[in-house]
């Protein structure tokens, strides 16, 4: 028989071989596990998935998915509910009872069109390939992520805060102005939202292309709140005005 002195650096020896094996065993799932962030999804099936949201669940989640008489599907909820769950969770809960009252109507290409579509407002990038449900199990949910703010392109409907400014030659000038910022039709009625009226100025330069309609003698210097069609050339930036308010009669 073994003595003791022998038998416990045995056993400890054999059971960190297990611990250790375990742990390996545990980081390679999580290495290779598939989460939303994967770029599990098509553009092309995302853009789908809108047009099946919109007709068939927009009215009652609301087409930003906010939540209507249903609850919303990004941000806190989306988290609370789907986080950590496998995606097939999320599939097997619209495909079985979506939309309310017609469960299993549309159909699995449809469903998945929509978890793509989903997926993208909740901020999660496409990839290439499209999303199918043999994969659905494999892939991890994680809470939404805030969505990147869409390009802002030429003619593009802008909003930005700024000083302003005579120019040369009779021209008005908004200064020290903020980055423009993609305005989404309809406009909140609470523009603070989403600019920083009262946010440290910027460095961007715009021309008002007519800023004469505004009486703007009056307000020069002062703190402008500019919304419109952004025209970008080589040499400058011109906004053409549909909203002209001031924010400060000063403008530091
Ligand atoms: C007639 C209104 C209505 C329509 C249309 C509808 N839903 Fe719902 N949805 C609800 C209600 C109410 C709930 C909450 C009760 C429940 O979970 O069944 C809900 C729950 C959900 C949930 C669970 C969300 C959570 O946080 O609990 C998802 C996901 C969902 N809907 C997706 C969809 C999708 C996708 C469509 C379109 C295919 C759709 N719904 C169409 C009313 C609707």
């Amino acid at each position: 028989m073994l003595s003791r002195s022998i038998l416990w650096p045995i056993l400890a020896l054999l059971f960190a071989a297990v611990v250790e094996r375990d742990v390996r065993s545990m980081t390679s799932a999580q290495a290779g596990e598939k989460t939303v962030a994967d770029g599990i999804y098509s553009d092309a099936q995302a853009e789908r998935g809108a047009a099946s949201y919109n007709a068939a669940c927009g009215g009652c989640h609301r087409p930003d998915l906010s939540g209507a008489t249903g609850p919303a599907l990004k941000e806190d909820r989306f988290a609370r509910i789907f986080a950590g769950k496998d995606l097939n969770a999320l599939y097997t809960k619209i495909a079985t009872t979506m939309p309310r009252n017609a469960g299993g109507s549309l159909g699995d290409n449809v469903y998945l069109d929509i978890v793509a579509y989903i997926l993208r407002e909740n901020g999660f990038l496409p990839g290439s390939a499209e999303l199918t449900t043999d994969v659905l199990p494999a892939i991890r949910v994680l809470p939404g992520r805030p969505k990147p703010p869409p390009p802002v392109g030429d003619f593009s409907y802008i909003e930005t805060v700024g000083c302003l400014t005579a120019g040369p030659g009779g021209t008005w000038l908004l200064t020290k102005a903020t980055p423009p910022k993609s305005v989404v039709l309809p406009v909140p009625a609470d523009r603070g939202a989403t600019v920083a009226v009262g946010a440290p100025t910027g460095t961007q330069s715009f021309r008002l292309l007519d800023a004469m309609a505004y009486g703007p003698n009056a307000h020069e210097g002062h703190r402008m709140y500019v919304r419109g069609l952004i025209v970008k050339l080589p040499a400058e930036q011109r906004i053409s005005i549909s909203v002209f308010e001031m924010i400060a009669a000063s403008c530091e």
